[in-house]
Order: C-alpha cells, then sequence, then structure tokens
C-alpha cells in the first residue's frame, strides 16, 4: 500500500530525494518514493550553496525538476531551507576585501536570497524551512555569521519575507537536538517572542537525527508537548536512527588507526541480527509516539530512503556503513519498515 497512504489520517510521510537521484534519473528509486511517500524534501539542492552559488548565479534546474516531481504526483513539498549558517557561500558575510559586511547589506542579500527563491516556487512548496540551527543548547542564540552581523532580528526577518513572496506557504523554524530540555525551552521562550511580534510562523521542525537508545522516548515527547503548546503544528523532518557507536572524531584521526576504525564501523558485514531487532524496536516506539501525538504532528520525514544514501554514512565521520533508514541498500523494506507498517 504505501506508508504515506497507510498514514494518511494521521501526518504525511517524507522523504529528503537527493539532487543525484534527479540528475542520474534514478527512476527505480523515483517510484519507490511514489509509492511510499506523500511528502518529499530536497536533500541538498535548494540549499543556498546549491541553488544560488553566487551574488548573480542561480542554479534553479534540479529545484525544478524536484518540484515537479511532487506536483506530478500530488505530493506535499518541502522547501529545505532558506537561512542556514551551513552550505552558504561565504562570501555572503564579506565585503570584497574579505572583511565582515554591514548589517544592512547582509539583510539586503538575505532579502534578494528569500524573495526570489520563495516567490520561484510560489504556490508550489507547501512548506519552507525558514531558519535552520540557530539556537544552541548551552546558551541560546548560536553565534553564526548571521547572528554576529545581524543579530537574533535576522529570524524575524527571513520569516516576514518568506510570508510576503507567498503568504499560504506553511513557515517553519527547524533545529537538531530538540529533545534537549535547555534547547527546547529556548525554542519555546523565542516562538512565544515571535508570536507577541508577530512574526510569521507555523510550524517547528525536530529533524530527528536519533540513535539507538538515545534520546528517551518520555523526552522526545516532552518536546512534542511543549512545542504543540505554543500552538504551532509539529514536523518531524529529518529522522534517521544511527546504529554506529558515536564518537566525534576527524576522520584523518581514524584512518591512521586500524583498530580504532573497526571500532567505529562495525557492521561492514551487515547488520547484527540483535541490532536490526533494536531498530525494529526504536523505530516501533517512535511510531508509537508520533501516532499517540497524531494530533499535534503534520509530517514526519526521513532524511533520505534508502541505507546505500544515507548522509549517516558519512556523518560524524566519513566512509562508514550504517544502517539507518527503512529500505536496505538493495532497496527492500527492512524489519523496521514492517513494524512501522504494522502499526496502522
Ligand atoms: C546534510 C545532507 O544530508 C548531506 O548530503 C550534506 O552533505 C550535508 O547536509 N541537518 C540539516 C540537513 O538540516 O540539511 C543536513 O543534510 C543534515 C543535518
Amino acid at each position: 500500500t504505501g506508508l504515506g497512504k497507510l498514514y494518511e489520517n494521521d501526518f504525511t510521510i517524507g522523504t529528503a530525494v537527493s539532487g543525484w537521484t534527479f540528475s542520474q534519473n534514478d527512476t527505480e528509486l523515483l517510484d519507490l518514493v511514489k509509492h511510499e511517500f506523500n511528502s518529499i524534501t530536497p536533500e541538498n539542492a535548494l540549499k543556498w550553496s546549491r541553488v544560488h552559488p553566487a551574488e548573480n548565479e542561480w542554479r534553479f534546474d534540479i529545484g525544478d525538476r524536484f518540484v515537479e516531481f511532487g506536483l506530478e504526483n500530488n505530493m506535499q513539498i518541502v522547501g529545505h531551507v532558506l537561512v542556514w549558517h551551513s552550505q552558504v557561500p561565504h562570501t555572503i558575510f564579506q565585503d570584497e576585501s574579505g572583511n565582515a559586511v554591514s548589517k544592512n547589506i547582509l539583510l539586503k542579500r538575505m532579502e534578494n536570497h528569500i524573495s526570489t527563491l520563495v516567490d520561484r516556487y510560489k504556490g508550489k512548496i507547501n512548506a519552507w524551512d525558514v531558519v535552520n540551527e540557530s539556537v544552541t543548547p548551552e546558551d541560546g542564540w548560536r553565534k553564526s555569521p548571521w547572528f554576529e552581523i545581524a543579530g537574533p532580528e535576522f529570524m524575524d526577518k527571513a520569516f516576514h519575507l518568506a510570508h510576503e513572496a507567498d503568504p499560504d506557504c506553511h513557515l517553519l523554524y527547524n533545529d537538531y537536538g530538540m529533545v534537549n530540555p535547555k534547547r527546547r525551552d529556548f525554542v519555546v521562550k523565542m516562538v512565544k517572542d515571535f508570536q507577541k511580534k508577530g512574526v510569521p510562523i507555523h510550524g517547528i521542525g525536530m529533524q530527528g537525527h536519533f540513535s539507538l537508545d538515545s534520546p528517551d522516548i518520555t523526552e522526545i515527547e516532552a518536546s512534542i508537548e511543549a512545542f504543540a503548546s505554543t500552538g504551532l503544528r509539529v514536523h518531524i523532518t529529518e529522522l534517521d536512527v544511527d546504529v554506529l557507536p558515536s564518537r566525534w572524531s576527524s576522520s584523518a584521526e581514524i584512518s591512521n588507526r586500524a583498530d580504532y576504525s573497526e571500532e567505529l564501523n562495525p557492521y561492514t558485514e551487515g547488520l547484527p541480527p540483535k541490532i536490526d531487532d533494536k531498530l525494529t524496536k526504536r523505530y516501533e516506539d517512535l511510531f508509537k509516539l508520533f501516532l499517540k501525538h497524531r494530533d499535534k504532528i503534520d509530517r514526519v520525514t526521513f532524511w533520505g530512503t534508502t541505507d546505500a544514501q544515507s548522509w549517516k554514512n558519512n556523518f560524524p565521520v566519513r566512509g562508514r556503513t550504517n544502517y539507518p533508514l527503512l529500505f536496505d541498500r538493495e532497496r527492500n523494506p527492512k524489519n523496521a519498515y514492517h513494524a512501522v507498517a504494522g502499526l496502522k
């Protein structure tokens, strides 16, 4: 039947699609996407550095094909992402001599970017991640160049500009680690502040890059409830479950130590059944939770479709064999898929 159809009365089920899928015209994968999902997000194609690599240069080819595919298949189309400190040309923060630009110039550049992009897909892209990752768990605002140059008002302005360009579009604040109580509280405070000031925001995106046993289901639930209590819709925007040992180390360090590399990449020959069982149980618990809160949740999007293309093979360490999604490297449904489908 397909997950999208199974869950159609609860929330949409989405997947991030890579630019490569469109440029290679991987019709087999696109058929799987059509069959299983009713929402799509472009994994990288609409990020600033891809779509707008230099001041007067726009590359819309992949974005256009992505949107066309969504329209042809009657899907919810999500735009990702308008304002972020990552995957953005560093030149937007600089003048010709390499010094930091003024707040005024930076906000003008942001205005040009948002207005052009949102306007191009007006009425087609249904929801945009307007601002991504601008909060840290430790001390509130992330000290990104956006924040350093323009102060937190860059966010207010970004939402207003997106809303002006497409008044019907659903606008989101998106971040990771949204289960951390400090970040949760800060985001709730920030959203209430937006609402007081009349900043047009409609949803909160919890990325959902989880691992096998963290965060705790009760903590995820606390965040869903806290975010929904603001009156905004909750979206799970980038769901995956990392099954590998986590260790924040540089790839250089790892390639120097064979034992270390084995420790960090233990399942190159396949996922042992015991771990696959844990993954299945984890997905089952997550979807039970999402179903329990279906009145608050609009969408659950996976960050990728099959294990083969997942960014988790390369993050936080390059060249690992990870198993974070519902479809295996041969594009077949895993036990976790059947568990999620079986809840309906
Ligand atoms: C990731 C992509 O999956 C990778 O292909 C890319 O190299 C880096 O970005 N949070 C986000 C996403 O909001 O845009 C990121 O996507 C994953 C983390």
